[in-house]
């Protein structure tokens, strides 16, 4: 599926933040296939250059790197001077991680630097670049969240609660912003198969649920984009257990499917992983 983005309204530029890899990545390679140009940012700058390379090569446009980590209190300043001569009219605040563990045992530092990843780095760019957006009274915003947010997600209570804003505040900013011209669309993605799931202890093929290709996650989001829709979560089935499946069931198939991600994680390598 490839979904064609209207140039006028969404270019000439982009920027994707988490463009390094994953779903991120996906977007910026799916957006550059409409014609428009890409900025990339994320903090490893070899992965940044190779994407933006191939994507140029591939699709015909121009890309910018900009290497820089978005959970630092600062970074809108140096983000805003990189690309105030750019005519920017699509933004995928997307640079995110998961840090699954149970509450106690993670480092608080850790928990905090996350937060500030996954709440204020998506305050600052939507602030920031919403405001650039309503004055061309035109233009889209993809927030990343994740499916099922609001419910809790026990191992990873810090990062579900994050989310949980982003939902909030993207809902939020889709209707402020409507008459403005300016699409807002939250992707609330299920499990997507990136580097991510490796960090859950997961492995997609003995996954109970196969996840989701980035291919179809991202194409689903920009589908949802371009009919201005509040939220989308990608891939049917997770629409199905999204709207079904009562909170406390959700939260304990996490927890299950979480908690054995960490068992065989920490496990010694020789040993067998967990049926
Ligand atoms: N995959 C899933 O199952 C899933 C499910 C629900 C939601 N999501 C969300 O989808 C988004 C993309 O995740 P993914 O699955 O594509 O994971 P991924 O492959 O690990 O990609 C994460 C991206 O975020 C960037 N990033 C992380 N911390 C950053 C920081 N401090 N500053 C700048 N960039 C940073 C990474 O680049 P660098 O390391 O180079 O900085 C990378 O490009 C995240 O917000 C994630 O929470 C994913």
């Amino acid at each position: 599926m490839r979904v064609a983005l209207d140039k006028k309204r969404f270019g000439p530029w982009a920027l994707v933040t988490g463009a390094s890899s994953g779903i991120g990545k996906e977007f910026a390679r799916q957006i550059a296939a409409s014609g428009i140009n890409i900025v990339l940012v994320a903090r490893r700058e070899d992965l940044l250059r190779e994407v933006g390379v191939e994507f140029s090569k591939r699709y015909g446009v121009d890309h910018r790197v900009i290497v820089l980590d978005v959970s630092r209190e600062d970074f809108i300043g140096q983000l805003a001077s990189a690309t105030d001569d750019l005519d920017i009219g699509l933004v995928i605040s997307n640079a995110g991680t998961g840090n699954p563990g149970e509450f106690l045992k993670l480092d608080r530092q850790l928990l905090q630097a996350t937060l500030r990843l996954s709440t204020m780095a998506h305050l600052d760019i939507t602030h920031h670049f919403g405001a650039k957006l309503a004055k061309r009274r035109r233009g889209g915003l993809i927030l990343a969240g994740a499916m099922g947010a609001e419910n809790g997600v026990p191992c990873m209570a810090n990062d579900g609660a994050a989310k949980a804003y982003v939902h909030s505040l993207g809902e939020a900013l889709h209707c402020e912003f409507k008459p403005l011209g300016v699409y807002v669309t939250v992707l609330a993605a299920g499990f997507t198969n990136t580097a991510v799931l490796e960090k859950f202890g997961l492995d997609p093929k003995t996954m109970p649920m196969k996840p989701l290709s980035v291919e179809q996650c991202v194409s689903e989001g920009l589908s949802g984009l371009l009919k201005n829709r509040s939220r989308i979560v990608p891939g049917r089935l997770n629409r199905i257990l999204n709207a079904l499946v009562p909170a406390f069931l959700a939260r304990k198939m996490e927890a299950d499917l979480l908690g054995k991600g960490l068992a065989n994680k920490s496990a010694p390598a020789n040993a067998p992983a967990e049926a």
